[in-house]
């Protein structure tokens, strides 16, 4: 792995670090990939229930990477399927991911953070999508996921001025889970990824892709497959686990079957 994404693991929690710092994180292809390689190599080792994405101080990213546009004609983009060739994998994670924000998370950065599942943001992070001052407008899901964590009115009006709002806005907004002062991001957000990494790994898995149909589907659909996912979970020993730890009135050692 190079080493533009640091990878480490804490106790069940995987750890992503972006370290561009000379590019204020910004991210190309490369690191996109290996954000989602790094990602899928989680989903498969039993000893992860959890990852936490997280930039510097500064920047979680500060959008894609402008100077590699620079070149770049309609043919290229939409002839390498750029975004959708090495961005969009996130979409097929299956365990829980978070998005551990300070400094600027703006462009392509606000769309990774948003790909993620909970975002906590440092009382520093800013979000924005600034693409429309660079005479496009954003391919990362921007347009997509912001309006679907707040709501059409907002997220024009985001998109259409390119304004970077504060993290206090973006939690008022919905675009944020939870805004903690910096010194406490790392440690609120390896707290909630820790308690979130102690559950049945199916459970988790399960109830991530009933909460995602909630986009993807009409209600009828959704709810249909809701009860088809919980049911499955009636076939898990990890059911049996939670259920009899319950009523004996002790920890449930989940172990992922
Ligand atoms: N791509 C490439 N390089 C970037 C970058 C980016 N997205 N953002 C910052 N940098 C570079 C700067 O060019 C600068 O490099 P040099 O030191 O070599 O000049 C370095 O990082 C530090 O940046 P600044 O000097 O600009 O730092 P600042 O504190 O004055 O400003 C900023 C910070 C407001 C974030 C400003 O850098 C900025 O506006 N960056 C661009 C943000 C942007 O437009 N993002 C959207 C990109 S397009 C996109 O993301 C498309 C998509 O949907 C996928």
């Amino acid at each position: 792995m190079a080493d533009h994404l640091i990878v480490e693991t804490r106790d069940r929690v995987g750890i992503l670090r972006i370290n561009r710092p000379q590019r204020l994180n910004a991210l190309n292809d490369e690191l996109a990939r290996d954000i989602c390689a790094s990602l899928f190599a989680n989903d498969a080792n039993d000893a992860i229930g959890c990852t936490v994405i997280m930039g510097s101080d500064k920047a979680f990213a500060a959008g894609a990477d402008i100077g590699a546009m620079a070149e770049w004609n309609y043919a290229k983009v939409y002839g390498d399927d750029y975004i959708t060739k090495d961005w969009e994998g996130i979409r097929r994670v299956r365990k829980p991911v978070i998005a551990a924000v300070a400094g600027y998370a703006l462009g392509g950065g606000c769309e990774l953070a948003m790909a993620c599942d909970i975002r906590i943001a440092s009382e520093t992070a800013s979000f924005g999508q600034p693409e429309i001052n660079l005479g496009i407008i954003p391919g990362g899901g921007g347009t997509q996921r912001l309006t679907r964590l707040v709501g059409e009115g907002k997220a024009m009006e985001l998109i259409l001025t390119g304004e970077i709002i504060d993290a206090r806005t973006a939690y008022a907004i919905g675009l944020v889970n939870q805004v903690v002062p910096a010194e406490q991001l790392q440690a609120k957000t390896m707290e909630i990824a820790n308690r979130i990494a102690d559950k049945s790994p199916i459970a988790l898995q399960l109830a991530k892709e009933a909460v995602k149909l909630a986009s993807r589907s009409n209600l009828d659909e959704g709810l249909r497959r809701e009860v088809d996912l919980f049911a499955l979970c009636f076939s898990t020993e990890d059911k049996d686990e939670g259920v009899s730890a319950f009523l004996e009135k002790r920890k449930p050692a989940f172990k992922g079957k």
